[in-house]
């Protein structure tokens, strides 16, 4: 993965925005967008509130359709793709606002999504035929895994809507991952939680990236997380990327001190 940076240069990169805008009734949202994804990587996308970050993460996992522009997936156009294929494509994303199935349980919010990759055939569904159950088994099993990983298993059997926040947004990502995502996009995962736990986090985003291969978008208000744990930042202000680079040029870029971090370079007043 992140160890052969020759690779890296050379490679194709693993997903592709070329010059994406989104405008909502003449208000453009995101402008120019440009992203060229390394396999492997993490990558974090900052910007003060209403800078387009989420709308950038809609656009890639087809929640939306840009009102011009390209994205490639492995090289393969994907724009305007329904949320369901690029899912199976292998992009998986969290929500900033959580969405996940109250009424049911914390294993069963994950099985669903890991039915993604099932074929199931409607003949042995309803015979209920041991191919079935062992699909069923596997479906389970594997979920089980995944809360595992993410610290729920205790809580498998608890319905979502009497979890605390943070364990909500866990699951979030746990569910994610049961759609086996080659790119996981995470929408601000440190929200409400403290310090204590935006460490857990780190480690626990570091880990997955190992164990799943995976490459990983971050938006996060948590510049302390986004400088310690993202190889690369992009800044978004207004819809567009005003500074591109390691986290230590990007946090020094003029434009990102005055924009985002408050003139002093210092402050996080423009943050949340
Ligand atoms: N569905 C929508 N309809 C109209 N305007 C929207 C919609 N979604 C986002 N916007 C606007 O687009 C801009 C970017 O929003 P968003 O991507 O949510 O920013 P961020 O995630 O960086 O806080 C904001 O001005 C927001 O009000
Ligand atoms: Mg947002």
């Amino acid at each position: 993965m992140t160890e052969n940076k020759e690779d890296e240069v050379i490679s194709e990169p693993i997903l592709r925005v070329e010059d994406v805008s989104k405008s909502f009734r003449g208000l453009r949202a995101v402008s120019g967008y440009n992203l060229a994804l390394r396999e492997g990587e993490i990558l974090g996308i900052i910007g003060p509130n209403g800078a387009g970050k989420t709308t950038v993460f809609h656009l890639i996992t087809g929640f939306l359709k840009p009102s011009s522009g390209r994205v490639y997936f492995r090289g393969k156009e994907i724009t305007g793709t329904p949320p369901p294929r690029i899912a199976k494509l292998g992009l998986a994303r969290t929500f900033q606002n959580i969405r996940l199935f109250d009424r049911l349980t914390v294993l069963e919010n994950v099985t669903v999504a890991a039915q993604l990759h099932t074929n199931y055939n409607i003949f042995e569904v309803f015979a209920c035929l041991p191919s079935f159950r062992r699909k069923e088994k596997r479906v389970r099993d594997d979920s089980l895994e995944l809360l595992k990983l993410l610290g729920l298993a205790d809580l498998r059997d608890r319905r979502v809507d009497g979890l605390a926040y943070g364990d909500k947004r866990r699951l979030e990502i746990a569910r994610a991952l049961a759609t086996r995502p080659k790119i996981l996009l995470l929408d601000e995962p440190a929200a409400g939680t403290n310090p204590h736990e935006s460490d857990q986090l780190h480690e626990m985003i570091l880990s997955l990236r190992r164990t799943f291969a995976l490459t990983v978008v971050l938006v996060e208000h948590d510049m302390r997380l986004m400088m310690n744990l993202c190889e690369r930042l992009q800044a978004l202000n207004y819809g567009e990327v005003i500074a591109e680079g390691t986290p230590e040029e990007v946090r020094q870029h003029p434009d990102v001190i005055v924009s985002y971090l408050g003139t002093s370079g210092t402050t996080q007043s423009a943050v949340n």
